[in-house]
């Protein structure tokens, strides 16, 4: 089967210059969405084909849609950065495919060429190039996803399915900008386990944490921190973010158990970090080393990070049973550190010696 080329088609009716900069002046996360989106259909039999760049648009959807009953449906997320040149260019997208693959393989659902997910990402931002923010660290996020199009009932993976993305100017994610964010570790409710979707970017993953978010919310915490699923004791990450702990000069981010998501700036940040001189590594944590370690003064940080919080600090944690203030509940020197060599990289101000930066 060959790799479709995508046909452009674009807007007679853009958005104004005007409108446009006063979305820009003041993004938010995921409320403006751009004057394009790109379309891509699979067929059985047929595999890729009718990839198009067409005006942003709502769908049509019948009520016997299989992703509305089954949920066979995933998503990616990435963003595209105005570099100091005026050129843009998106942050390790190939990650981004790769993982889109494997979402797709635990989905069952027909994987997109590395190739065409970045073409596809490539040609939205170059359509839309006037929506990329300017400064600091605004960016304009890109959400691919794939959901079944098929229509029917029975319980089998669809015959068709629709690639797409779509891209949103960004702000800050958390409207207080790097504010220190309370946690609340849920030990009632698990978002899941060894051999289930856990790993996969896939919508059911977020509704089912939507519950203890919200339980979080009536305890005055702004995130959910997620245990493991059987002994409900290690910890494993946060809402749309992973978790890394400073022990002075050594940073620990939870392993890959299975159950987590493999997050890119993750994995970013165990190389950045041991760039900058730290020892970087993946462990295991359990709530009473977090609760202990900061009390006796060794766990000095405590952040989190993903695509769209760039770097957050914890500031303090909540539980059933315990309540305390992460260090002295203020941004640390090394969660900041960090997170500038990770916006400067990704902006272009300091050299891309992995060669992560996509240029466009
Ligand atoms: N964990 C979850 C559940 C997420 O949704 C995300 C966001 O993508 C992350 C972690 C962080 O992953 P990344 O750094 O690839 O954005
Ligand atoms: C991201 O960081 O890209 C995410 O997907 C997190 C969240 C918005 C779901």
């Amino acid at each position: 089967m060959t790799t479709p080329t995508i046909e452009l088609k674009p807007s007679s009716n853009p958005l104004s210059a005007a409108e446009r900069e006063a979305i820009l002046a003041s993004p938010g996360f995921g409320r403006h969405f751009t004057d394009h989106m790109v379309t891509i259909k699979w067929t059985e039999g047929r595999g890729w084909h009718d990839a198009e760049l067409v005006p942003y648009a709502p769908l049509s959807i019948d009520p016997a849609n299989m992703t509305l009953h089954y949920a066979q449906t995933i998503f990616e997320g990435l963003k595209a950065y105005k570099q100091p040149d005026g050129t843009v260019a998106t942050f390790r997208p190939q990650a981004n495919a790769e993982r889109f693959q494997a979402s797709a393989r635990r989905m069952a659902m027909p994987e997109l060429p590395t190739e065409l997910f970045i073409a596809a990402c490539d040609a939205l931002i170059q359509q839309d190039r006037a929506w990329v923010p300017d400064s600091g660290e605004a960016s304009l996020y890109l959400r691919p996803f794939m959901f079944a199009s098929e229509v029917g009932l029975g319980v089998r993976p669809a015959n068709e399915f629709l690639f797409m993305v779509i891209a949103s100017p960004a702000g800050a994610y958390f409207p207080g900008g790097v504010k220190p964010v309370s946690v609340w570790l849920s030990e009632e409710y698990v978002r899941a386990v060894k051999g289930g979707t856990g790993a996969a970017k896939t919508g059911g993953n977020y509704a089912a944490s939507l519950v203890a978010q919200a339980q979080a919310a009536e305890h005055g915490c702004d995130q959910v921190v997620w245990l493991d699923a059987v002994e409900h004791r290690w910890i494993e990450e946060m809402g749309g973010m992973n978790l890394y702990f400073v022990y002075g000069d050594r940073i620990v981010t939870p392993e890959l158990t299975g159950s987590l998501l493999p997050g890119i700036t993750r994995d970013s940040l165990l190389t950045i970090a041991r760039d900058l001189g730290y020892t970087a590594e993946e462990g295991r944590i359990s709530t009473e080393d977090w609760k202990r370690d900061n009390e006796n003064g060794t766990l000095t940080e405590v952040f989190a990070c993903g695509t769209a919080a760039v770097i957050t600090p914890v500031g303090s944690v909540k539980s059933e049973r315990a309540n305390w203030t992460q260090g002295d509940g203020q941004p640390g020197e090394v969660t900041m550190r960090l997170r500038k060599a990770l916006l400067d990289l990704q902006t272009g101000r300091s050299a891309d010696t992995h060669g992560w930066m996509h240029p466009l």
